[in-house]
């Protein structure tokens, strides 16, 4: 039976939902966010220590500004009103991606890591503004600056994911097969399930079916 540490999860599908619903796109991102709460309750059950949650990547600036609005307005809702929430939980929260927002929203962010920094239970990496090359690339250049060797090992360790095993395995939601330029280095032998469903309607009971899967997948690593 694998064990399993760390789940990375591309929450994809929310704007069809919506849409499919005869509502809006953005009401699609509001139901989201119900799923994600159910995925970290039934994470903690399964003790897993690390969730990175794909929430928002450097290309979906291209979305139109309405709708990257609302999203931004969602989380920071989310967070005024669940960080104490969390926080009792044992949950630390970590944003991976440049914090390249509003000073309003940044401070939150910066705020609710901060108290939330020493939480033991479960991780959650948060994506936002995440994408895997230009995440390769500030690390290229760290290691450049600093003089430091080229190593896979110094690599890993000045990414936004240092000191976090890689991913056990990486859930998509939405019945699309592809990374969308997420977590392309950490990934490198993590195992993949693509699930049909969109992600609002994605539940416990199919996670689980994933876990259980996951668990008796045999890992070679090269090896046989
Ligand atoms: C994923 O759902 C959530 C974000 C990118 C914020 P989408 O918004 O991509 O939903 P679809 O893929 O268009 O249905
Ligand atoms: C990936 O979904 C990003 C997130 C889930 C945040 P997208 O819907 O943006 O991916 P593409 O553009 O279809 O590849
Ligand atoms: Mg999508």
């Amino acid at each position: 039976m694998n064990p399993i540490k760390h789940v990375a999860i591309i929450m994809d599908g929310n704007g069809r939902w919506g849409l499919k619903k005869r509502k809006s796109r953005n009401y699609g991102h509001k139901k989201g966010l119900d799923t994600v709460e159910k995925i970290i309750k039934a994470s903690i059950k399964n003790k897993i220590k690390f969730l990175t949650l794909y929430a928002f990547s450097t290309e979906n600036w291209k979305r139109p500004k309405k709708e990257i609005h609302f999203l931004f307005n969602l989380l920071e809702n989310y967070l005024v009103n669940k960080i104490t929430q969390l926080n009792k939980q044992n949950i630390k929260l970590k944003i991976i991606g440049n914090k390249k927002f509003s000073k309003k929203l940044n401070n939150l962010l910066i705020s609710s890591e901060k108290k939330t920094s020493k939480n033991n239970k479960l991780q959650i990496n948060l994506a936002l503004n995440y994408g895997s090359k230009n995440e390769l690339v500030d690390t290229f250049k760290i290691i450049k600056k600093n003089n430091i060797k080229i190593n896979e090992k110094n690599i890993s360790n000045n990414l936004f994911t240092k000191n976090i095993p890689d991913p056990d395995f990486l859930i998509r939601t939405g019945n699309t097969q592809r990374l969308s330029n997420f977590l392309l280095w950490q990934l490198s032998y993590s195992e993949i399930f693509f699930e049909k469903k969109l992600w609002p309607d994605f539940n416990e009971n199919d996670y689980n079916k994933i876990i259980n899967k996951f668990k008796k997948i045999k890992r070679n690593y090269g090896n046989i």
